[in-house]
């Protein structure tokens, strides 16, 4: 139980790390993993303090669990109750945390995270490879990826579902909105599969460059922008509209989305659990007519779009 949530990397060196392990209340878990972050943690991980079921995982304004493990690595010379007053102020928690610190040995700890992230094949032709990795069938269609600090590396079950339906579909001479790029997995897949065009939208602004440098690496630059959800213009209209987000953002986006998709264009959502979909698919199916997949317990939804409405 407990899968991380948020695991991010930003060096590495062989040296001896702190890690200190921190119990928090579901609705301090987030707080605290920001401010570990701005208090210089190379890594912060989110996991299950209890024994629950994951009921929504991943990503900005997403329930967690309701008992949460905050842990935050550091360099071994930190002090770690200055870590933790300053834990206090930047968070404004005033209760004591109850908190554990472990000296870890020596590990390259980007080394570690880089090979748990190996290339991946998604239908007959697709691979996603980490921008490490020298792509295993040079011929296929290969997607040179690095996440950097944005979401997207293709190992997610929902991430994964959306390359498998977007490999499925005629992309030739298509434009492509994938709303939630992250790191810009999909766009660029879509891309490097035959799409004309795509924009990739994020309010993040470390997604929208992650993805333009993934883009550039991937040589389809030309082709792809990234731009804030603000930036996109109100008449823009896509043949293909791709949304890995959460159910519930997908449902306030319902209006959004469904304007996107131009008549008889194809929207597919993905970001949901199983027991969210008929909710989901409940805000879109006065335009669209969807269809279920499901990976583990993720579900996408996809389909054409029915109406000429929005
Ligand atoms: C789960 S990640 C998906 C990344 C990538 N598209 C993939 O399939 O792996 C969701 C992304 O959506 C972005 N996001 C969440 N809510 C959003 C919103 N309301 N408007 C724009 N972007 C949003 C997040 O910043 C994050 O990069």
């Amino acid at each position: 139980m407990g899968a991380a949530l948020l695991d991010t990397v930003r060096q590495a060196r062989f040296v001896p790390w702190l890690e200190l392990k921190l119990r928090a209340d579901r609705n301090q878990a987030r707080a605290l993993a920001e401010a570990l972050e701005g208090l210089g943690a190379i890594s912060v991980t989110l996991q299950d303090a209890g024994d629950e079921p994951v009921f929504e995982t991943q990503w900005e304004q997403n329930q967690l669990w309701s008992q949460v493990q905050v842990t935050g690595l550091f360099p071994e010379q930190t002090s770690i109750p200055e870590v933790l007053d300053s834990l206090k102020r930047h968070t404004g928690i005033t209760t004591s945390l109850e908190s554990r610190v472990a000296t870890l040995p020596d590990q390259n700890w980007e080394r570690t995270w880089m090979e748990r992230y190996q290339p991946q094949r998604v239908g007959k032709n697709l691979w996603v490879c980490p921008s490490w990795c020298a792509p295993p069938e040079p011929d296929a269609v290969n997607v040179i990826l690095d996440p950097g600090l944005a979401f997207g590396t293709g190992t997610h079950e929902s991430t994964a579902l959306c390359l498998e339906w977007l490999a499925e579909q005629e992309l030739a001479h298509k434009t492509i909105v994938d709303y939630g790029c992250g790191s810009g997995i999909l766009a660029i897949a879509a891309l490097k599969l035959g799409a004309a065009m795509a924009y990739g939208v994020d309010y993040d602004a470390r997604a929208m460059d992650t993805s333009r440098e993934n883009a550039r690496r991937n040589g389809v630059a030309d082709r792809y922008h990234a731009l804030p959800p603000e930036s996109l213009p109100t008449h823009q209209r896509a043949d293909i509209v791709v949304a890995n987000i959460l159910a519930q953002t997908l449902i306030a986006l319902a209006p959004r989305l469904t304007r996107l998709v131009q008549p008889g264009g194809l929207l597919a959502l993905a970001g949901l659990l199983a027991d969210q979909a008929d909710e989901v698919r409940a805000h879109y199916a006065a335009h669209f007519a969807l269809e279920t997949r499901a990976r583990g317990e993720w579900v996408l939804l996809a389909g054409r779009k029915t109406t000429d409405g929005d």
